[in-house]
C-alpha cells in the first residue's frame, strides 16, 4: 500500500488517513463492519484517501433514515423552501467549485480543464432543478361521468430514492439525481462509484451546509455487488435511479422485482458518428475526435462508431488520427493536458484487451493502440487516442462499449444503407451527422433510433434538454421538463358535487 497524499482539502481528512465516512441522517458514521477502501489516484497510481465501505446494513440505516425524512419533516417543507435549498445548494458548489472540480481530477483522472469546464453545467442543473420546484403542478379535468363530478390530479413525491452513480463524471451525476429528488421533495440514499466517491461526499458535506435537513440525503459509498445491489433490492426504495453499464442495469431491474419499485436507467451505447463529404470537414474532424477521446473516451454516449462517407474516407480518417496522435495526454492536474488516464487498472485491462481484439479481428491502428509508459505515464493508466481503420460492422470493437479512447471508423456510401447499419447495435444513446445539407440532415435525425442526435456537433448537453436512451441504452429521461416526472406520483382525485 502507498502512502496517502496530503489532498488540497487536508481538513477532510481523519488523522489516521481515512476521508469522510458515510453520510446517514445528517451524522457522518463508520461503516458498520468498520471496513475501508481505497481510491487511487488513476494518474499516478497512488493511494489519495480510505473511504468508509458501507453493504447492506448501512444501505438499511440510510433507507430508514430517508424514509423517516421523507414522512416527516422534508414533507412540511413548501416548494419554495425546497427551492431555496436548491439555491444554495448551488451557491455552495459555486464557491468551492475549483475544489470540486480538482476532486473529480485527482479521483477520477478527468483533465483539469474538463472537469472546470463543467462548471456552468453542474451549476445551472442545479439552478434548473430549483425553478423546477415551484413549477410542480397537477391538472383539472372535465370528464364525462353521469352525475356532476370534478376531477384534478395531484403530483406526489415518488418517496424514497435509490441513487447509483458510476465514476466517469461524478460531480455531475451525483448533481443530476439530487436535483430532481430535491425539487419534487423525495428523498436520496447516494451510491457513488468504488472508483470515485470523493467529489459526492463532499457534495453531501455542502449539502448539509446548505440547510438540507438530516436525512434528506445520504451518501453511502461501497461496491456494486455489496451496497450498491442491496439499495437496488431494498423493499422500503421507491424508486431506484441507475446510470452505469447495461449488464448491471439488467440486475438493477432484476432486484426491482421484489417490491415492484420504479427504475430509470442511464446506460451505456457505441453511438453512430456520422460524417457525409459534403460536411465542414475540419469541424468534422475535431468533434468526431473528441466526440470519443473526450474523458478518454469514458463517456456513455461517445460516438465510437464512425461512419465515413467511402469517397472521403481515406483522407478523413488519417485526419482524425493526426489529431489524435497531436493530443496532449497526462496527469489531469497539468492544465496543459487534453486526456487524462482511465479511470482504473481494471478499466485499462479491459480497454488494453480491446485494443488487441481490434488487431486480432483485422482492424489497423492508425493511431495509438496501445497502452502510454514512458516516464511518469507508467504509473498511471494512460491510453493512446486509439483509431481503428477499416473496421467492418460485426467486428466486436464495433458492436460492444470499450468505453475506452477508441475509435472504430466504418465506411458507407447509400444512405438508406447507412440508416439500417447505424441502427444495427443494441444500443441507442447517441449519434451525431455532419452535412451542409440539410434534408439529409433532419431525414436522418428521423431514422437513427437513438435519444440524441446532434447535427454538426457532439455531445451537447443543457439542463432543459432531455437525455436519456432508446433500446438498451435504457430507460427515462434525464434533463429536460420531463425529467421530474420520474420522481412523482399522479394521484387523480375526484369530487362529486351534485
Ligand atoms: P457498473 O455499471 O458496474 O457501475 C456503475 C455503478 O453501479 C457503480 O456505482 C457500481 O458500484 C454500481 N453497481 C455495480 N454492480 C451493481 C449491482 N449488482 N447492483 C447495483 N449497483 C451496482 O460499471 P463499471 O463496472 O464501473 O464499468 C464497467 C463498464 O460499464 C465500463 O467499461 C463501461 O463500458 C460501462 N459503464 C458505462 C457507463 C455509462 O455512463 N454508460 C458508466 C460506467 C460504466
Ligand atoms: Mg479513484
Amino acid at each position: 500500500m502507498t502512502k496517502a497524499k496530503a489532498l488540497p482539502f487536508a481538513r477532510h481528512k481523519y488523522a489516521d488517513g481515512s476521508f469522510k465516512k458515510i453520510l446517514i441522517d445528517g451524522k457522518w458514521v463508520s461503516a458498520a463492519s468498520g471496513k475501508e477502501f481505497e481510491s487511487i489516484n488513476p494518474a499516478t497510481g497512488e493511494l489519495l484517501a480510505t473511504v468508509a465501505e458501507g453493504s447492506e446494513e448501512d444501505i438499511d440505516r440510510a433507507v430508514i433514515a430517508a424514509r423517516r425524512a421523507f414522512d416527516g419533516p422534508w414533507s412540511k417543507f413548501k416548494p419554495f423552501e425546497r427551492q431555496e435549498i436548491l439555491l444554495r445548494l448551488a451557491d455552495l458548489v459555486e464557491r468551492h467549485f475549483d475544489e470540486l472540480s480538482a476532486l473529480d481530477t485527482l479521483d477520477m483522472g478527468a483533465p483539469i480543464s474538463r472537469t472546470r469546464g463543467s462548471r456552468r453545467r453542474a451549476l445551472g442543473m442545479l439552478r434548473y432543478y430549483a425553478g423546477q420546484a415551484t413549477s410542480i403542478h397537477g391538472e383539472t379535468i372535465h370528464n364525462s361521468q353521469p352525475g356532476d363530478f370534478f376531477s384534478y390530479t395531484l403530483k406526489e413525491p415518488v418517496g424514497v430514492v435509490g441513487a447509483i452513480i458510476p465514476w466517469n463524471g461524478p460531480l455531475g451525476a451525483a448533481i443530476w439525481k439530487i436535483g430532481p429528488a430535491l425539487a419534487t421533495g423525495c428523498t436520496v440514499v447516494l451510491k457513488p462509484a468504488e472508483e470515485a466517491s470523493l467529489t459526492p461526499l463532499r457534495l453531501g458535506e455542502l449539502a448539509l451546509e446548505a440547510g438540507v435537513p438530516p436525512g434528506v440525503i445520504n451518501i453511502v459509498p461501497g461496491f456494486g455487488e455489496t451496497a450498491g445491489a442491496a439499495l437496488a433490492a431494498h423493499p422500503d426504495v421507491d424508486k431506484v435511479a441507475f446510470t452505469g453499464s447495461h449488464v448491471t442495469g439488467q440486475s438493477v431491474v432484476k432486484a426491482s422485482a421484489g417490491n415492484l419499485k420504479r427504475v430509470s436507467l442511464e446506460l451505456g451505447g457505441k453511438s453512430p458518428d456520422v460524417v457525409f463529404a459534403d460536411a465542414d470537414l475540419e469541424l468534422a474532424v475535431a468533434g468526431a475526435a473528441m466526440g470519443v477521446f473526450a474523458n478518454s473516451g469514458q463517456t456513455c454516449s461517445a460516438g465510437t462508431r464512425l461512419f465515413v462517407e467511402r469517397r472521403i474516407y481515406a483522407e478523413f480518417v488519417d485526419r482524425v488520427a493526426e489529431f489524435g496522435k497531436r493530443l496532449r495526454v497526462g496527469n489531469g492536474l497539468d492544465p496543459e493536458t487534453q486526456i487524462g488516464p482511465l479511470v482504473s487498472e481494471q478499466q485499462l485491462d479491459r480497454v488494453t484487451s480491446y485494443l488487441d481484439l481490434g488487431r486480432q479481428e483485422g482492424a489497423r491502428a492508425i493511431a495509438g493502440g496501445t497502452r502510454l509508459k514512458e516516464g511518469a505515464l507508467a504509473q498511471g493508466y494512460f491510453v493512446a487516442p486509439t483509431v481503428f481503420a477499416d473496421v467492418v460492422d460485426d467486428m466486436r470493437i464495433a458492436q460492444e462499449e470499450i468505453f475506452g479512447p477508441v475509435i472504430s471508423a466504418i465506411s458507407f456510401e447509400d444512405i438508406d444503407e447507412l440508416v439500417r447499419r447505424a441502427n444495427s447495435t443494441m444500443f441507442g444513446l447517441g449519434s451525431g451527422i455532419w452535412t451542409r445539407d440539410v434534408s439529409k440532415a433532419h431525414r436522418l435525425a428521423g431514422a437513427i433510433r437513438a435519444g440524441s442526435v446532434w447535427v454538426n456537433c457532439y455531445q451537447a448537453m443543457d439542463p432543459a434538454v432531455p437525455f436519456g436512451g432508446y433500446k438498451m441504452s435504457g430507460y427515462g429521461r434525464e434533463s429536460g421538463l420531463q425529467h421530474v416526472d420520474d420522481y412523482l406520483n399522479v394521484k387523480a382525485v375526484w369530487i362529486k358535487t351534485a
